[in-house]
């Protein structure tokens, strides 16, 4: 490879929204080419609830003018749930802070200048704000670990450096002051072709390469500090950084917790007591939790098993269900780690898949902690999960399945959140998740005989309903007839379609708002909607073939996260606002920036909603934007930044002061036809792309965004 990077042209044309061949065969192993796992025909709106209709007609007058890619719309924090305030050093208690008492939602208004859709190769913010990389893929992290070596990658090497495409960022603070954190990331997964320079295919890897690969899975924590008294931040680079560690898909051991652990579904050669893990993967999004750990969602751990052809006969329905191909050994883009590690050919080891496709929990603030799989929270392709400390002290952690027709999930735990940073305090908390009740979503609608696919808003004004939380399992009892409660919980989308689940498009993350305690869920699109013999529209996922999702909005029966039943609606509807199908909550449309397939979500201190993106299927590159969700100025959306080409926007991040906003650039530079040495993206060093986090600041020191 020259110094000089050949730039290669954008190939092709994106296959889903603007996603990429490349990015289709890495990410999620083609699921969009297999078919539909959920084949369950529950009657899933069968069980209409009464709905208070929210009404609003509000249009407001002004306009801006056309941008960059001329679309006719214009325009351009929160602590997720709770982070601490405070965290003493290691293997201490951080303070807990759940609740944002006395700020009123919809109260802060969003100054910045919305940014213009864009296809450039640069991380893009606003006027008057700044950013900076803070780590990229190969960094040091573990200290001691070695430069990063493009031509000698090892797996030795990578399990000390930076991962690869960080997903989740949760950033928790180490002192009172402000001045240090430990910024903890998902490495959701690798894509060869942009890591190996001779790369050719997955057969032709070395098997150390393979094992680089695993390496680079998993999560990472980093001790960072403040540069100066910026809202910048930079990776601490001397002294003990005894925080920092890395966890991958290679070796490191997780521990599971609650009914499945120990169970038949569980036990390997390797583990015959069925309660130790080697590796977690495609750690997508998370969750800070208000004691102070991170939560991590096994997503798509399908694509890495091989073999399911000739698991036996009895268990090939539970892994169809959950994306394995029981017809071929290796299916497309497979990745073929059996290469490097047995335990991912089901033909001989068939419960290894059941071991994974969990919530993860790890406690950053002791390094020596063995992170932990929480199976009281259901196994399915996990997002992530968002916990809210409900009015009764419950922890409620909501979670959705992104698969398309899959479920939204909520979980309750049966102990209470004890406050304060005491060692007591800590270590009860730790054990919230091990033990509650598991949920599953079924929505009515109010609207039903008006959907007709095309988005058009009924003439009750709004896409709306009732809906219930159906009881799955409480600790060791199931509700669900036939399934045993680990059953249920090792295969919990069975469950969902015992009991008529709502098939949605897709749930990303969901994230309840600290102030308000409702629920937001993206749903990130689902062109599959009403195609061929797939569900038809209805009220909660009202046009056919979803290109550019939507975002739902969940109430809580009197404000209480641990009720059984909510009223929900749809506040945004995706897309270029020029286009009739939108929604923006009843705004001026000519006033809200385009926005397309929203992914993960965050609140801020006033409690407006921040959306990133993946996969704009309007052909901008992704990016971040912000909304008032409550308020007169509900639904006014704005750009805030995009990422360089073929890159999406993750975890996105608002320290508690607000001056520094983190987002993860996932996967620059993943173009069909791109390789290390002929890149699409050169982002962030100018030679070949590498997946990085970035800290976005204003140049004045204010809070970002407002
Ligand atoms: Fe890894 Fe659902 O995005
Ligand atoms: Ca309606
Ligand atoms: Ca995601």
């Amino acid at each position: 490879m020259s110094d000089r990077p050949r730039l290669l042209p954008l190939l092709g044309a994106p296959r889903h929204g603007s996603r990429y061949a490349m990015t289709c065969l890495y990410r999620c192993g083609n699921a969009c080419d297999h078919p539909v796992p959920n084949t369950s025909d529950n009657a899933y709106f069968g069980d209409v609830v009464s709905a208070e209709v929210s009404r609003r007609g509000v249009v407001r007058a002004g306009a801006v003018g056309a941008l960059v890619l001329g679309f006719g719309g214009a325009a351009v924090g929160a602590l997720a749930g709770a982070a601490p305030a405070a965290a003493a050093p290691a293997t201490a208690a951080p303070l807990a802070a759940p609740a944002a008492a006395g700020r009123r939602p919809g109260s802060g208004a969003l100054s910045f200048k919305p940014i213009p859709p864009n296809t450039l190769d640069t991380f893009v913010v606003p006027n008057g704000y700044d950013h900076a990389v803070i780590i990229r893929w190969g960094d040091p992290v573990v200290p001691g670990a070695p430069s990063f070596n493009l031509r000698r990658q090892t797996a030795a090497a990578q399990a000390r450096q930076f991962g690869y495409n960080n997903d989740y960022v949760g950033v928790l603070p180490l002192d009172k002051g402000g001045k240090r954190a430990l910024l903890v990331v998902n490495h959701e997964y690798t894509n060869e072709n942009l890591m190996f320079p001779d790369f050719t295919s997955h057969d032709a890897l070395s098997v150390e390469q393979v094992k680089a690969a695993m390496a680079a899975h998993g999560m990472s924590v980093v001790e960072i500090e403040r540069v100066g008294g910026t809202g910048q931040w930079r990776p601490v680079t001397s002294g003990r950084r005894a925080y920092n560690r890395r966890v991958d898909a290679l070796s490191s051991k997780f521990e599971l917790t609650g009914p499945v652990a120990g169970s038949s579904f569980v036990k390997t050669a390797a583990d015959p007591k069925g309660r130790t893990v080697i590796g977690t993967l495609n750690n997508c999004a998370g969750g800070t939790t208000p004691w102070g750990t991170v939560l991590s969602g096994e997503e798509n751990f399908n694509q890495y098993f091989v073999g399911g052809d000739g698991a036996p006969e009895a268990d090939k329905p539970r892994l169809a269900r959950y994306g394995i191909s029981t017809t071929t050994r290796y299916p497309s883009g497979n990745r073929k780690w059996d290469r490097a590690a047995d335990r991912f050919d089901l033909t001989k080891h068939p419960n290894e898949a059941n071991r994974h496709g969990w919530i993860v929990e790890i406690d950053p603030f002791d390094p020596e902690s063995r992170p932990r799989k929480h199976t009281a929270l259901g196994r399915f392709k996990h997002e992530g999960a968002n916990v809210i400390v409900a009015k009764s002290g419950h922890v409620v952690a909501y979670m959705g399945d992104d698969e398309r027709f899959d479920y939204l999930y909520k979980f309750v735990s049966d102990k209470k959140f004890m406050k304060g940073n005491s060692w007591v305090a800590r270590k009860h908390n730790l054990t919230l998740l091990e033990s509650g009740t598991l949920y599953v979503a079924k929505l009515g609608q109010t609207s039903a005989e008006e959907i007709d696919g095309s988005g058009k808003l009924p003439s009750d004004g709004a896409f709306n309903g009732g809906g219930r939380w159906i009881k799955l399992v409480s600790g060791n009892r199931s509700h669900v007839d036939g399934m045993t409660a680990t059953e249920v919980l090792a295969f919990t989308r069975f469950a969902g379609d015992k009991v008529g689940a709502t098939k949605l498009d897709r749930p990303e993350e969901v994230e309840p708002s600290p102030l308000t305690g409702k629920v937001y869920v993206a749903l990130t699109n689902n062109t599959n909607r009403g195609v061929g013999s797939n569900p038809t529209p209805d009220e909660a996922n009202p046009r056919t073939a979803n290109r550019h999702g939507h975002i739902l909005e969940l109430v809580e029966h009197r404000g209480d996260n641990t009720s059984d039943a909510f009223t929900w609606s749809l506040p945004i509807v995706c897309g270029d606002p020029a286009e009739p199908s939108t929604y923006f909550a009843g705004y001026d449309k000519t006033q809200v920036s385009p926005i397309s397939c929203p992914d993960n979500l965050l609140f801020d201190r006033v409690g407006n909603l921040w959306i990133s993106t993946d996969g704009n299927a309007l052909g901008s590159n992704d990016g971040l934007f912000a909304t008032p969700i409550e308020g007169p100025e509900k639904g006014h959306l704005k750009q805030f930044l995009t990422v360089p080409v073929g890159a999406e926007t993750c975890g996105p991040f608002l320290t508690e002061d607000e001056r520094s906003l983190f987002v993860a650039v996932q996967h620059p530079g993943e173009v069909t036809g791109a390789t290390v040495g002929s890149p699409a993206s050169t982002w962030p060093d100018g030679d070949y792309a590498k997946p990085g986090v970035v800290v976005t600041w204003r140049l004045d020191g204010g809070p970002v965004g407002s």
